[in-house]
């Protein structure tokens, strides 16, 4: 798949429908979401949902979200449990995941839950993402990075990241929240949270991680990762490492000089990707409080910093 020509072009009607038109034909689209750019492949296609796997370099064990218009598209997917509608009529559209129990003969090819019993459905709160959804329904997105490196919150890290890889990329500007959606898995009345996300645990009376039996294989040890090694909770920098800083400790390049952890969030994927860039041998990261988003950043820079792979694995 490599070798392709990659056009970038605006989220506008004209884009929109240039989009449509590939997503009908089996291509792969990055779009932009209000959380962080998405690889859509329309869910029911199986071998345009492979093309996104294949692009990305992704596992084939590791699930993907279906993107729905909202809670009566959700119902022709997934079983919805009056816990689920009531996470859905007060956070949807919006930056929540919920992994529910599949419908026997919903139209998701196989290959988009990697066989598991349970489907990941969300209800993107972004006009572009919504104006693609109506026209060919339910969407198989991952984000729109090769697999196991840093997000993209802009049409341009997309570029950088699957560039050759995908025909077509909508350019929707910078996404609003930066960071990608809180998962939880319902499984009757017990809700575990499976990744940390742009709406705080605290936000839906998720205290810990309750038991049920369900994990999201895609949560890897390493993942988000620059190319350079990552140290946390720097107060200082040593001379070759690219300072990331947070409130008081101004950095290179601050994620909020305000201290501000809504700001910190959008600013995270664009900071690391600058970080990336720099030419610095390493990158070190200012302490981040762990309340409310910054449970998400925390998460997301613990990944980034965690041990890689060793030689051998591909780090797509
Ligand atoms: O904000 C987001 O959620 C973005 C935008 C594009 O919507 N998408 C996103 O997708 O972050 P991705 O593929 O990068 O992360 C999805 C996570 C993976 O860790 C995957 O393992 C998990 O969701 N997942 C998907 N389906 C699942 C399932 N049925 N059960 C458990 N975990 C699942
Ligand atoms: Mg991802």
């Amino acid at each position: 798949m490599t070798g392709q020509t990659t056009q970038t072009v605006a989220a506008d009607a004209a884009g929109i429908a240039l989009a449509v038109t590939a997503l009908r034909a089996g291509d792969p689209v990055a779009l932009p979401t209000e959380t962080v750019y998405g690889l859509a492949a329309v869910a029911a296609d199986g071998a345009a949902v492979a093309r996104v796997y294949a692009a990305k370099g992704r596992p084939a064990f590791n699930p993907l979200i279906v993107h729905v218009a909202d809670a009566a598209m959700a119902a022709t997917l997934v079983q919805i449990s009056p816990a689920a509608r009531a996470l859905m009529a007060r956070f949807w559209p919006g930056p929540l995941t919920l992994v529910l129990p599949l419908l026997e003969g919903a139209s998701v090819a196989g290959i988009v839950t990697a066989g598991l019993p349970t489907l990941a459905v969300r209800c993107p709160a972004h006009a572009v993402m919504q104006a693609v959804i109506a026209a060919v329904g339910p969407l198989a997105a991952p984000s729109a990075n090769a697999s196991g490196r840093i997000s993209a919150t802009r049409a341009d890290h997309v570029a950088a990241s699957l560039g050759g890889r995908i025909g077509l990329i909508l350019d929707g500007g910078p996404c609003a929240a930066g960071i990608e959606s809180t998962i939880v898995a319902l499984d009757g009345a017990s809700v575990a949270l499976l990744r940390p996300g742009a709406i705080p645990a605290e936000l839906l009376g998720i205290t810990a991680a309750a038991p049920t039996g369900i994990t999201a294989p895609g949560q890897l040890a390493s993942h988000y990762a620059p190319h350079q090694p990552v140290r946390l909770d720097a107060l200082t920098a040593h001379a070759h490492e690219f300072h990331i800083g947070f409130g008081r400790i101004a950095g290179d390049l601050s994620l909020s000089a305000s201290g501000d952890l809504i700001e910190a969030a959008a600013r995270l994927f664009d900071t690391l990707h600058a970080a990336e860039a720099s030419g610095g041998t390493a990158i070190a990261v200012a302490p981040i409080p762990d309340n409310g988003i910054g449970a998400a950043i925390n998460d997301r820079l613990r990944r980034a910093a965690a041990a890689r792979p060793h030689d051998g694995e591909r780090r797509r």
